[in-house]
């Protein structure tokens, strides 16, 4: 079977344990599983939306796995305009082991894993972004060990980040908590499926102040993703008084810490007093994307090793 990881739910406990492990690992003892008798597989990293952390971390991961990135955006290839989602991800599958993709709507991901018999992996849709959980929870667990009965606060808006950073902590064990503005908090329905993957009451308030007394870790993240500048305006009001400032910080214990997984807007969602100071791990959590997005393609190469050894003793 091809695993797909779109979401964090797509891997079992388990194995979100396995990839934050492997993700720890030194990458000299990862060898060099995307490099099969002696010749460097293919990665796909094809983006429809600008990217720092996760092309440049995703690049290297591969390098340092023994195999071959190759970036396209997709104003070069058209999805869906010069020829179909689907056409494209059977082509890349012939070229490459692992074909990732960055997407406006989350479910070009899905039709790409409809005809893919190579992994995809999502770098980011409207709706998740499981790369950027890994080096959420890397970083938080390089700080407080393992994050079960921790408290984990997001500030702002429920978007993909949050989304994925949630799954993450629930299955691991953590409590959350969210402070959103009416309209931009989650669902009770989502909030019922996290509360069921993690087993712990959800909080969910409009005040900042209330969820992060007791937090050991605050997030936060824009209030205009890639897709949403159309609203920024509307945002931009709907979130006032949700930056995460010195007076938020001050009502979270002082061993509190303090995630963005930037691009981030000092001023706006986070102060430049916070985001630059003592509690910010933003730099770390940064650098931890690169450790992630191995872990995850360590653990790809070697379901798909394990699966094709399988396939071929039978
Ligand atoms: N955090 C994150 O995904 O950054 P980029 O958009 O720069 O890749
Ligand atoms: N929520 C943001 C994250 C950027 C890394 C966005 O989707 O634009």
């Amino acid at each position: 079977m091809t695993r797909h990881v779109l979401d964090v739910t797509d891997l079992a406990v388990d194995e979100l344990r396995r990839v934050v492990h492997l993700a720890g690992v030194e990458p000299s003892e990862l060898g060099s599983p995307l490099r099969v008798d002696g010749v460097a597989r293919g990665v796909a990293l094809v983006f429809q939306k600008p990217s720092l952390r996760t092309r440049q971390s995703m690049e290297i991961a591969v390098a340092q796995l023994g195999g071959h990135p190759v970036t396209t955006r997709d104003d070069e290839i058209g999805f869906d305009v010069r020829e179909s989602v689907e056409d494209i991800t059977r082509i890349l599958c012939g070229f490459h082991s692992i074909v990732a993709a960055r997407v406006y709507d989350h479910t070009v991901l899905a039709r790409m894993a409809s005809v893919a018999d190579r992994p995809v992996v999502n770098m980011l849709s409207d709706h998740s972004h499981p790369l950027q959980a890994l080096a959420d929870v890397l970083t938080m667990e390089q700080v407080f060990g393992h994050l079960s009965g921790r408290t984990v606060a997001w500030i702002g808006d429920y978007n993909n980040v949050a989304r994925s950073l949630a799954e993450a902590c629930a299955m691991l064990g953590a409590r959350l908590r969210f402070a959103c503005p009416v309209g931009f908090g989650p669902s009770e329905a989502e909030v019922e499926r996290l509360t069921v993957l993690g087993q712990h009451q959800i909080v969910v308030s409009s005040r900042p102040h209330d969820v992060v007394d007791g937090a050991d870790a605050v997030h936060t993240d824009t209030w205009v993703s890639m897709g949403d500048e159309a609203e920024a305006s509307r945002r931009e009001r709907a979130f006032e008084g949700f930056t995460v400032d010195a007076s938020v910080m001050a009502a979270a214990p002082s061993h509190a810490v303090f995630l963005h997984c930037l691009p981030a807007h000092r001023g706006v969602e986070v102060s430049a007093d916070v985001i630059d100071g003592s509690q910010s791990l933003v730099v770390a959590q940064g650098h931890n994307r690169l450790h992630a997005a191995r872990g995850l393609l360590a653990f790809l190469a070697a379901s798909q090793a394990a699966s094709q050894a399988g396939e071929g003793s039978t």
